[in-house]
Formats: C-alpha cells, sequence, structure tokens
C-alpha cells in the first residue's frame, strides 16, 4: 500500500461515507426493537450456506424451509432450535458456546405494519465478524467488522405478517481480518448489539454533523444530508434553549452546509451541557441531544475550550460489569463510567474497538472526554488491500456514528503496530481519511516506545509526525523490569506534541494479599501504580493518561490457573465490581490533580 493509493482509497471513504450508506445516523428516530430472544442454528461447517462440494447453496438455512408434506426432508428447524438473547454475545450465554468460533445462524420471526410513503430500514448496533443478513429468504447484504452499525432497506421486501429475518453471522478470525488472528480480548460472536426497525418519510434526513468551527467557539459549522426524490428542500436547525432559528436550503444533491455565530455554554467534562438540537426539512425531523466543545493540541498542550486539560483516564474494554459476556446497554454504561468517574476520570480510552452507543451517550451525559479506537492492533497485514478496505471502512463507520459526540475528543487508527514502511503507509493513509471526514477531533494512535540508553525511553515513532497527540504503552515494573525500574527513568520525544501514556500497568488478583514484590498480589499492583506515577509525574510533555485497565477482562491468552484463569487481571477493579488496592492509588492521585488545576501534575 504506498501512499497515493492511500490517499486515494481515504478520497473515496470520505466520499462513499456520505454517498452509500443509508439512515447513516438514525438520531433518536421512532424504532421498532427486534431485540429479546432468537432462535439459532450452531453451524461449524457452514453446512447451511455450502453444499458438499463448498459451493453456495441456493436454499440454504436463510430460506427458513418447512416440509410441505410427510416425505420431504428439510435437515433443520429454526422454530424447534434453542434461543440466544439479542443483543448478546452466545459466548457468555451458552457454556458450550464459551470457546466456539465459527458461524452461528439467528432467526426472528416478526410482523410489520409499514405506513403508506415511508421508508423501512434493519439497523444492527454490531455483529462480531461477518454478518450475512436475509429477509424472507433475500439476501440484504453482508457487513464486515464487529464494532460498528450497519444498515439495510427493507421497503420493498417487508410484509404485513410472517417475517423471517435470517443472519449468519461468523466470529472465525483471520490473518487478513481486523482485527487479525491475536488479540488479548475475546472474541465475542453474534449479535452483540440491537437490532432496530426504523421507520422515515420518503425524503428523509439521512446524515448531519453540528458542532463548533476547529478553534472557534462562537461559530457553529455543520451539515445535512437529505436521501430521496425531493432533494430540495428548506432545512432548519433549533437549538431553542439557545434561542437558536436558522434556515437553510439543500443543493440539488440534498446537501446543506450551514454555518452560524451563536453564544452557547460550552461542554467540558466538569460541566457537561447538552443541548436538545433539531435539524427539519420539509418532509422530516431529527433531534439529538449534542453538546458544543472545541479540542485542539499547540505545541505540547491540549486545549479544551481554548484552556490547557489534563487528562485523568482509564482504559476500558467493552465487557460487561458484574456478569460476564460484552457489555450492551444503558445500565452497563452506567455501572463503568460511574466507575471512572469514581477514580477521579474526565477521560475513558475506549479499546481497542468502537463500543457500543450507550457508552458514548452515556459519556456526553457524565462528562467524560472519550479515545474512540478502531481494532487495527498488534501485526496486521500491512500489504493486504481487502485489509486497509476493511480498517477503513470501519474507521468511516465509527466516525459517521459518533461525529455529533461532544465527549468523543479524540479518534485512534491503531495499537501497538510494529513500525515499518507498509504500516506506515497504511496508518498515514488512515490518517488523512479521518482528517477529511472530521477536521474537529485530534487523531491519535497507540505507539510502543525503545530505550536510547539503559535509562532512556524514547517516543520517536515515525507514525509520531502524522497524529496530533502522542499516545504511548509501557509496562515499566510488570513486563519490563520490577516496579521499582521506573524511578529512574527519563523520557524523551523528537516531537513537539503532546503525550498520552494510553496504557501502563500490572496484573493482581483481587482478595491475593502478599508483600509488595509478590506478583499477582494487590501489593504488587498497588507498589506498581506507585513508582509508574511517580515517574509519569517527571514527564515534562505528559498531557493525560489512561492506565490499562478499569476491569479485570476475558482474554485468551491469559491461562494460569487459579490467578487468571482466562482473565487479564490488570483491572483496578474486579469482575465482581471489587476495588484493588491501586484503585485507591489512582483515585488519590487524580484528586491531587484535580486539586492543583494544573495542566500537568
Ligand atoms: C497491551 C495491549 C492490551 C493488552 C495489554 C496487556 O499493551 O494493548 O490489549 O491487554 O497490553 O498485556 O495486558
Amino acid at each position: 500500500m504506498n501512499y497515493f493509493t492511500a490517499l486515494l482509497f481515504a478520497t473515496l471513504f470520505s466520499a462513499s461515507l456520505f454517498a452509500q450508506d443509508l439512515l447513516t445516523n438514525p438520531a433518536q428516530r421512532q424504532s421498532t426493537s427486534l431485540d429479546g430472544s432468537w432462535n439459532f442454528i450452531v453451524d461449524p461447517y457452514e453446512n447451511g450456506y455450502y453444499d458438499y462440494r463448498w459451493q453456495p447453496n441456493p436454499n440454504g438455512f436463510f430460506k427458513n424451509e418447512k416440509p410441505k408434506s410427510k416425505s420431504e426432508r428439510i435437515e433443520y428447524d429454526f422454530d424447534k432450535s434453542e434461543v440466544l438473547n439479542v443483543p448478546g454475545d452466545w459466548n457468555s450465554q451458552k457454556k458450550e458456546l464459551f470457546f466456539y468460533e465459527g458461524t452461528i445462524w439467528y432467526k426472528k420471526s416478526f410482523d410489520f405494519q409499514k405506513n403508506v410513503g415511508k421508508r423501512v430500514f434493519l439497523r444492527f448496533g454490531a455483529a462480531n465478524y461477518r454478518a450475512l443478513v436475509y429477509l424472507n429468504g433475500e439476501k440484504l447484504g453482508e457487513h464486515v467488522g464487529g464494532f460498528t452499525p450497519f444498515t439495510f432497506e427493507i421497503t420493498d421486501l417487508v410484509k404485513e405478517k410472517d417475517n423471517f429475518l435470517v443472519v449468519k453471522v461468523d466470529n472465525k478470525r483471520c490473518a487478513e481480518c481486523v482485527p487479525t488472528l491475536n488479540t488479548d480480548w475475546w472474541n465475542y460472536g453474534g449479535l452483540t448489539r440491537s437490532v432496530k426497525i426504523i421507520e422515515t418519510p420518503g425524503t428523509f434526513i439521512n446524515d448531519f454533523f453540528i458542532q463548533l468551527k476547529k478553534g472557534s467557539m462562537h461559530e457553529v459549522s455543520g451539515w445535512t444530508k437529505l436521501i430521496g426524490r425531493q432533494l430540495k428542500q428548506h432545512i432548519t436547525v433549533d437549538i431553542p434553549l439557545a434561542r437558536i432559528h436558522r434556515r437553510f436550503e439543500t443543493d440539488a444533491n440534498g446537501f446543506a452546509h450551514f454555518t452560524f455565530s451563536a453564544d452557547l455554554a460550552l461542554w467540558s467534562p466538569d460541566d457537561p451541557k447538552l443541548y436538545d438540537v433539531t435539524i427539519a426539512s420539509e418532509t422530516d425531523t431529527v433531534s439529538e441531544r449534542i453538546g458544543f466543545r472545541t479540542i485542539e493540541a499547540k505545541e505540547t498542550q491540549i486545549l479544551l475550550n481554548g484552556r490547557p486539560v489534563f487528562l485523568r483516564g482509564i482504559s476500558v474494554h467493552e465487557e460487561a460489569p458484574l456478569r460476564s459476556g460484552r457489555a450492551n446497554n444503558a445500565e452497563d454504561a452506567l455501572t463503568l463510567l460511574g466507575w471512572a468517574k469514581e477514580l477521579g476520570c474526565n477521560f475513558v480510552r475506549l479499546a481497542h474497538y468502537p463500543h457500543n452507543e450507550f457508552m458514548t451517550e452515556e459519556a456526553d451525559r457524565m462528562g467524560l472526554l472519550v479515545w474512540s479506537e478502531i481494532p487495527v492492533y498488534w501485526t496486521i497485514q500491512w500489504d493486504n488491500d481487502s485489509t486497509y478496505r476493511n480498517a477503513s471502512r470501519q474507521l468511516a463507520e465509527m466516525i459517521a456514528r459518533d461525529k455529533n459526540r461532544a465527549s468523543v475528543a479524540f479518534w485512534s487508527v491503531s495499537n501497538e503496530t510494529p513500525i515499518g514502511e507498509p504500516r506506515l503507509a497504511f496508518l498515514k493513509g488512515l490518517l488523512i481519511q479521518a482528517r477529511l471526514a472530521d477536521s474537529t477531533r485530534l487523531l491519535t494512535a497507540a505507539m510502543e516506545r525503545h530505550y536510547t540508553d539503559a535509562t532512556t525511553q524514547m517516543i520517536d515513532d515515525p507514525l509520531g509526525e502524522f497524529v496530533d497527540v502522542l499516545g504511548c504503552n509501557e509496562y515499566i515494573g510488570w513486563y519490563d523490569g520490577l516496579p521499582e525500574k521506573a524511578d529512574n527513568i527519563k523520557w524523551k520525544t523528537v516531537y513537539n506534541k503532546p503525550l498520552i501514556m494510553s496504557e501502563f500497568g500490572g496484573d493482581a488478583l483481587y482478595g491475593f494479599h502478599a508483600d509488595s514484590l509478590t506478583i499477582w498480589s494487590e501489593e504488587f499492583q498497588e507498589h506498581l501504580y506507585k513508582h509508574q506515577l511517580s515517574m509519569l509525574r517527571r514527564i515534562p510533555f505528559l498531557r493525560g493518561m489512561s492506565p490499562w485497565i478499569l476491569m479485570d477482562f476475558r482474554s485468551p491468552r491469559r491461562q494460569l490457573p487459579g490467578i487468571q484463569d482466562f482473565r487479564n487481571r490488570k483491572g483496578l477493579i474486579s469482575n465482581e465490581g471489587n476495588k484493588k488496592k491501586a484503585f485507591f492509588v489512582l483515585q488519590k492521585y487524580y484528586s491531587e490533580v484535580k486539586q492543583a488545576k494544573q495542566s500537568r501534575p
């Protein structure tokens, strides 16, 4: 992948986000939920899709066939099969599916009363990893990538009665996939987020973006895009609480760009002010709760609403608190982000993939800045064009979904990827694409560091030149020496940019107590945090941190019996919600930083 191909893809994908995707932004539209119990068939040999010659079978399980006579041989029956909950991963719902990676077929029957003149869409919040979707036996399409939404139009296919929606979900890992074969999180499979039916008028508001113009605290800028026959329309933008009512016209393509000055209370973690914003056309109206803020990087400072900010953060995986499996509802978000607030955070790194919408909407409400990332993780296939298109698509979908979230301040394009030319061209392409799609946020990546001598850590990854904010993962005291090692370490970088230490930490089993050098004990983790924080204080360009990690999480790479048992134990809170000693070390440190009101510790 060379620079020019990357540039081409970047331009194509930014444009496609606009042209191809239907109902990109469902906003707060009314919808019919298809959540609940779905019948399922486990299909490790993809018998429901391929025939014995491994050729696609036109009469696969998506036909949901029933025997029409006593002699007819049909070798599957969804309605006699067990059920899985949607939203939900299958691994945590059925013991026998705990380790399962492969295909599972889902089936949901439903009736639907369509309104005259309306268009009807089917929206999936996410499905891990590859989903093939069929309605009433017809293929609607497919989606690759486990953490972003996708939508299909069903206006002409949906019936009043007895619709059957069949989805083939396959979470098999592959080398050319994103993420690739190796990750340190559980490969939860299934329809992991909500499925709903959304109706719109014939010509509808497909998408809109509204935020303060980059670098301005009084100029609002945005756009809206109509889809349908009647593309030239009047558009109004209303923010009643700020007494704003503006009128604009769409062009022949249904697109309207708008700017206007406004006197708004700015969103920040200390005051997460949200406004009801309504965009209306002659045929459609959508509303969202939106915060207005600016976020910039100036030399080594991160400026929120023009003022230096220090990011008191924590990394979070999208695992459900107090139960197993993927987090997927408002309550989960409230618990996880509530713990982050309790820790004294004003920032969360949602790792290593876009989390569900409840998380970013709750971060808007609670006042937590968000780092959102696509799963370009470790060593993916940098030279593979299909891998690039996949990553680029996931980036486009992540930005499209959360572009109106004030909390989301950072787009991250990768985590711990190895230095090299193909990788650099790959990631530069994604950064160009992100900047084209959204100039109002900061771009970053979680990079690695190296020693220039026994006590000097250097951040000079070539990728650092192309991001706005440096992200760096370090495990001094865990994978690299003992906790005390941090005491003599100094940090350097070749970049005049702010640094977020995006990961550091160590494992501890909640309730295991010993002296501070006994690994896996709470005292060891507590000790490590103390040495880490005193090292971090000494980094002149440090502007934030997101220690690894808020809560213990499932990982297939953690097999130590009695300690890990398939969980990464670097959480400051156990998966049962118990706070470890290190939680209080970080909490105390964050309250000191907050009190000092210093932009750096
Ligand atoms: C890595 C990685 C995480 C992983 C962590 C760990 O840095 O980014 O995904 O879980 O280290 O080893 O615990």
